[in-house]
């Protein structure tokens, strides 16, 4: 019996933070030995908003080192990149043809890029759902490890595939599987470090409102010892009002590896000054093997370079086989 399938990717722009680790990274490493696992550095996604050509080729091979680094094994887990798989441009374009316009300007998070960008929005924009439901369809996904703020292109990735299925499938033989999304409760959600109601996001411009995996020691302390806090003594969960008390208990939490009880309790009388160092020490000690892993991948010549190329060869198979039979359905002429 073959495994079920696991896909995700991260875009390769700005550096890769605590969110992208939390909410996706670590939940792919968990995942390995069970699932058949693709993980992918999505740069076609990362050109729909203006870039810098050099600035994504050396973003592109950070994130995939850093994906080895967070502990995602080559030997288990296809990595590769998703400009060497040309499925996935031409899948989009088979999508494309599907897909009622609305459904894309209806996107939080076109909207909210747009509105950012203000004048000249590209058409890849508006597209990326689109490819990023090419990417995870490919692979007949069972399962989409991602941060809540993904939720939303999940459920767009399965209405196109029931579309598809539905013009040019059939009941018995549906050409593309519905993927199930897996959105953990723990770090679904990793908030700003300088505003609790806010994601810790790559585009915030200010660098102080995240963590990135490779901050040094010095940088995690100086962040942290800058973030934003309020005025009351005794930390606490789940208090509306304290957006960045919990973000912050949150993050001791998963670092710690202790439940949520017992850090509720330890930490109910302690005042700010008692939790941060607190927090800035288990923080470094948790990215600290990040660090040294990172170091080790691109100190050791060629290793990405064949890690990449060996991935792109067999998620070229696996995509391939599921393109050519949604061009077949479709009516193209096959050859
Ligand atoms: P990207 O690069 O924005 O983010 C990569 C992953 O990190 C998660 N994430 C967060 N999780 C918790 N808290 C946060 N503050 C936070 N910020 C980011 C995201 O949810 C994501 O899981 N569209 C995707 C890339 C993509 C993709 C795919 C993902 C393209 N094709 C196919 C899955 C499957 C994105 O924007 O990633």
């Amino acid at each position: 019996m073959s495994k079920p399938r696991i896909f995700s990717g991260a875009q390769p722009t700005g550096n890769p933070h605590l969110g992208n680790y939390l909410g996706a990274f670590r939940n792919w490493v968990e995942q390995q030995e069970a699932y058949e696992n693709y993980f992918c550095v999505v740069d076609l996604h990362a050109m729909t908003v203006p870039h810098d050509p050099q600035e994504l080729r050396s973003n592109t091979r950070r994130l995939a080192a850093l994906y080895i680094a967070s502990g995602i094994d080559p030997e288990r887990s296809t990595i590769f990149v998703q400009s060497q798989v040309s499925a996935h441009a031409e899948m989009t374009w088979l999508f494309n043809c599907i897909t009622p316009i609305n459904w894309l300007t209806d996107m939080i998070q076109y909207k909210e890029k747009a509105e950012r960008q203000g004048e000249n929005v590209g058409t890849g924009l508006l597209d990326y759902p689109v490819l990023m439901a090419a990417d995870i369809l490919l692979y007949q996904t069972d399962v989409v490890p991602v941060g809540e703020d993904q939720k939303q292109h999940l459920e767009l990735t399965r209405d196109i595939a029931n579309r598809f299925n539905h013009l040019f499938g059939s009941q018995e033989q549906p050409v593309f599987k519905l993927p199930e999304p897996l959105i953990r409760a723990e770090g679904k959600r990793v908030m700003s470090l300088t505003d609790g109601t806010k994601k810790m996001s790559k585009s915030d411009p200010s660098e102080l409102s995240r963590i990135n995996l490779l901050d040094s020691p010095e940088e995690i302390t100086k962040k942290i010892k800058r973030c934003k806090t309020d005025p009351i003594r005794g930390l606490e969960f789940d208090n509306l009002e304290r957006p960045e008390c919990n973000n912050l208990l949150g993050l001791y939490q998963i670092f710690s590896g202790k439940t949520k009880q017992a850090v509720a309790t330890e930490c109910a009388d302690m005042g700010w000054g008692q939790f941060k160092p607190l927090l800035t020490e288990t923080l470094i000690e948790g990215l600290k093997p990040i660090r040294e892993r990172y170091a080790e991948v691109v100190d050791t010549p060629g290793y990405l370079d064949t890690v990449l190329q060996q991935g792109s060869e067999r998620a070229a198979e696996a995509a391939n086989a599921t393109l050519h039979q949604a061009k077949a359905a479709m009516g193209l002429l096959m050859p």
